[in-house]
């Protein structure tokens, strides 16, 4: 079978999503990547069947307008953005929280950053740091367009820099950045996190592999080993408890007690 091998390993994301391939054939990849798959779809995860992802995403409402736009545009240019049933758990955490202040570390293209300002009341402001000058200015153009402009502010640079700059306590903190570096952020943002505010952090089961080591692609050891450390850590941690939720592509949420 004709597959554009080289075409797919360009995009890094890709080389995460292709494990299973259609048509139940086996395929030996970079990495030595042992690549198979079933009847014509991707499995998207490895964290859910199929029919679970596919039904509960199947129920989730479309959303239209500028959400629904940003997600035509990070699918065609392959941003990833968190996924559709994450943004749904986003939503219902955020309106029974009620958070007046919430920071981001990893914009992309502002697309979670909007839909937590729709999920929050006018008065929460949201902080967002992206390391790319050409994700800021997408996200600030997308920010503009909508009634949200005033809530949410950008800063650009390195979490790890930006974060020892900021103050004040906020109320939720969401990690949707470099996968590898979350115990870093995790210590770096201890001291800005509110009492009983929680840390959201996406992607903790990282396709799978951070499960078993049967999915582990080579090149993904350090993120994965690094992941493993991260969800004991505030598994273990004292004054907070923690929870991983086999959703989208694994989710953590750390609460810290009073
Ligand atoms: C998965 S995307 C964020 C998606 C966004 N949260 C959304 O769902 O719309 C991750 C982003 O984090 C940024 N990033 C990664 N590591 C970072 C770091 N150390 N500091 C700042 N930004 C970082 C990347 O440039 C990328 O745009």
């Amino acid at each position: 079978m004709a597959i554009p091998f080289q075409e797919l390993m360009k995009n890094i994301w890709m080389q995460i999503l292709i494990n299973d391939i259609y048509r139940g054939k086996l395929i030996r990849g970079i990495d030595h990547v042992l690549i198979y798959a079933k009847e014509g779809k991707f499995r998207l995860s490895h964290i859910n069947e199929d029919y679970i992802e596919e039904y509960i995403r199947s129920i989730i409402p479309e959303h239209e307008g500028y959400l629904y736009e940003l997600e035509v545009y990070a699918e065609k240019h392959h941003i990833p953005i968190i996924e559709r049933e994450v943004a749904q758990m986003l939503k219902v955490l955020l309106k029974i929280i009620r958070p007046k202040r919430i920071l981001e570390v990893g914009t992309a293209i502002g697309y979670s950053a909007l839909i937590m300002a729709s999920s929050t009341d006018g008065d929460c402001n949201i902080t967002t740091i992206e390391r790319r000058k050409d994700m800021v200015v997408l996200a600030q153009e997308n920010i503009d367009k909508t009634e949200y402009r005033d809530r949410i502010n950008i800063i650009q640079g390195e979490a790890e820099e930006i974060l020892p700059t900021l103050t004040g306590k906020f109320d939720f903190i969401f990690f949707d950045a470099a996968k590898g570096q979350y115990l870093e952020f995790f210590n770096l943002c201890i001291g800005l996190l509110a009492k009983r505010g929680i840390i959201m952090s996406d992607n903790v089961l990282f396709k799978g592999m951070v499960a078993s080591d049967d999915l582990v692609i080579r090149r993904k050891k350090t993120i994965v080993k690094r992941l493993r450390k991260y969800l004991k850590y505030i598994n273990n941690l004292e004054g907070y408890e923690s929870c991983i939720i086999p959703i989208g592509d694994g989710v953590a949420l750390t609460y810290k007690k009073e």
